[in-house]
């Protein structure tokens, strides 16, 4: 059993124990080893200020979030701060470019922002400017101004020596990395203990046996309220070791997302078979977040905002789960729709020592269409008002005139406790859908729901969003 975690700094083999394990990795960065170049701002993984650039199990270098993740949970991953992209004195292409283009005036977010885009760089070697500008959704400035930032990011040149992953992951550390991985990492901090089994059965074990045992997943959820103040779950069980919970599979009719998949894969992956999710996906958080963040996260947070979960109720979502059987100790597995999976605010009717190894959903099907929205006070990098999902299928138009609904399923996220699907509204909406059908389903949605005032917007906002963005998708199929 390892009891350190072990990462590759910039180059160099670093095994952290104990407190420090279990510090943010931004904090640890600036204050355990002295490179103060990746910044705190927010500490809520909305700035982008403490950027950095992690490889694991042979990805690309990818930009997550420093001050909202732990050193443990970046065990067994390769990791470049900015301070690790001078070389021989030369400045990155990214820092050439944002100087070059008058893209820092105070410089305090501009390490974030060459990471964001030298991260960018690893993957496009000709960006657009709409790749620069989703690459920089995680990213705040207060002082410059994004033109000249967008305009840096499309500057930039060629790396004059090799690429991250070329300099940075050697073959020998790759091997300690592979290594290390194959063995379970036991971290003991001053009250907290933090496992990362390498199989699903230990996993289970540590759920049965430890009290309050809590998943710890991206940490996207879990991480900003220890910012804040609160105390993590005395005992904290990764499956980041767990290399069966990776899987993101891709079939004809299903596509299933092991625990550990980040949301960046799953819209990698679903660019093919579910494209409007792989769409939706980019108004989901930032690059940063989705590196790290998982849909098994968003389901089992069970926020009625969760951005995917509308999408899972039209797509036929299920959750697999798994426990450790109290009477005999075997593995017990069960799937749970996702219209059975929330029990109230907040609550995922999992059952003790339970936890979810996959989730899966429909592809998209021929002659389905499948549309997802999101409303917030801001496009990018903001939490849901409402968001709908609709899904039909049709069998052509019957006068000619209007097209034919002969399948619906209508699912809302922020209108109420969890998130719902509208059951009467979907038999509602079969049959022609006339200029009539619509604006009587328009006001069924209104009576059928019943949502709360917060500050993301009063109840009687959220009726007329929720009315309208079904008027808006009924426009988009009769125009065809
Ligand atoms: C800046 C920022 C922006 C965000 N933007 C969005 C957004 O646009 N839309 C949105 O919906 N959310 C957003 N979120 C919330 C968050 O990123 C998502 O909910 C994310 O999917 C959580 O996944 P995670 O892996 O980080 O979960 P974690 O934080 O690790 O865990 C979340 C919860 O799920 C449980 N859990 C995790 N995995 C499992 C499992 N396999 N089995 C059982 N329980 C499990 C954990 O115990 C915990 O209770 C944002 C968060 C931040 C910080
Ligand atoms: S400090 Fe703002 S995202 Fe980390
Ligand atoms: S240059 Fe000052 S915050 Fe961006």
């Amino acid at each position: 059993m390892r009891e350190a975690a072990v990462i590759f700094l910039n180059g160099v083999r670093r095994d952290v124990r104990g407190g420090d394990a279990m510090m943010m990795l931004a904090d640890w960065l600036r204050g355990e080893e002295g490179l103060p170049g990746t910044k705190v701002v927010c500490a809520e993984g909305d700035c982008g200020a403490c950027t950095v650039l992690r490889s694991f199990r042979g990805s690309g270098f990818d930009a997550v979030n420093a001050c909202i993740t732990t050193v443990a949970q970046m065990d067994g991953s390769h990791l470049v701060t900015v301070e690790g992209l001078e070389r021989s004195g030369e400045l990155a292409p990214a820092q050439e470019a944002m100087m070059k283009c008058h893209a820092s005036q105070c410089g305090y977010c501009t390490p974030g922002f060459v990471m964001a885009l030298t991260a960018m760089r690893e993957r496009h070697a000709t960006p657009s400017r709409t790749t620069v500008a989703n690459y920089l959704t995680g990213n705040l400035c207060r002082c410059t101004g994004y033109e000249q930032i967008l305009d840096a990011g499309c500057a930039m040149v060629a790396p004059k020596s090799h690429s991250l992953a070329e300099r940075y992951r050697d073959a020998a550390s790759v091997d300690v990395c592979n290594q290390v991985t194959s063995q379970p990492l036991s971290i003991v901090a001053p009250s907290i203990r933090f496992h990362a089994p390498t199989t699903l059965r230990a996993a289970l074990a540590l759920m049965a046996s430890e009290d309050g045992c809590r998943v710890l997943a991206g940490g996207t959820d879990l991480g900003v309220p220890v910012n804040k103040g609160a105390a993590w779950a005395q005992t904290l069980l990764s499956l980041h070791l767990i290399p069966d919970l990776d899987l993101v599979e891709v079939g004809r009719r299903r596509v299933t997302v092991g625990a550990n998949a980040t949301l960046s894969c799953v819209r990698r992956a679903c660019e093919g078979a579910v494209p409007e999710f792989a769409r939706f996906l980019n108004l989901f958080a930032s690059p940063q977040i989705k590196n790290t963040a998982t849909l098994a996260g968003n389901v089992a947070n069970a926020s009625p905002i969760g951005d995917t979960l509308p999408f899972l109720f039209v797509a036929g979502g299920t959750l697999h789960l798994a426990r450790r059987a109290p009477e005999h100790g075997r593995i017990e597995r069960r799937e749970l729709s996702i219209d059975q999976a929330f029990s109230g605010y907040r609550r995922l009717a999992l059952q003790p020592g339970e936890l979810i190894t996959h989730v899966s959903f429909d592809a998209t099907r021929k002659g389905e269409t499948l549309r997802l929205f999101k409303v917030s006070q801001r496009k990018d990098l903001d939490i849901s008002a409402v968001s709908a999902a609709f899904a039909i299928t049709r069998v052509g138009n019957r006068s000619g005139e209007y097209p034919v609904i002969d399948g619906a399923r209508v699912a809302y996220g922020g209108i109420a406790a969890t998130p719902v699907r509208l059951a009467q509204v979907e038999d509602a909406l079969r049959g022609e859908l006339t200029p009539a059908k619509v604006a009587s389903v328009a006001s069924l949605i209104t009576h059928a729901i019943a949502p709360i005032s917060d500050l993301r917007g009063s109840s009687a906002y959220r009726r007329i969003v929720a009315a309208n963005l079904f008027r808006r998708f009924a426009d988009e199929v009769m125009r065809g």
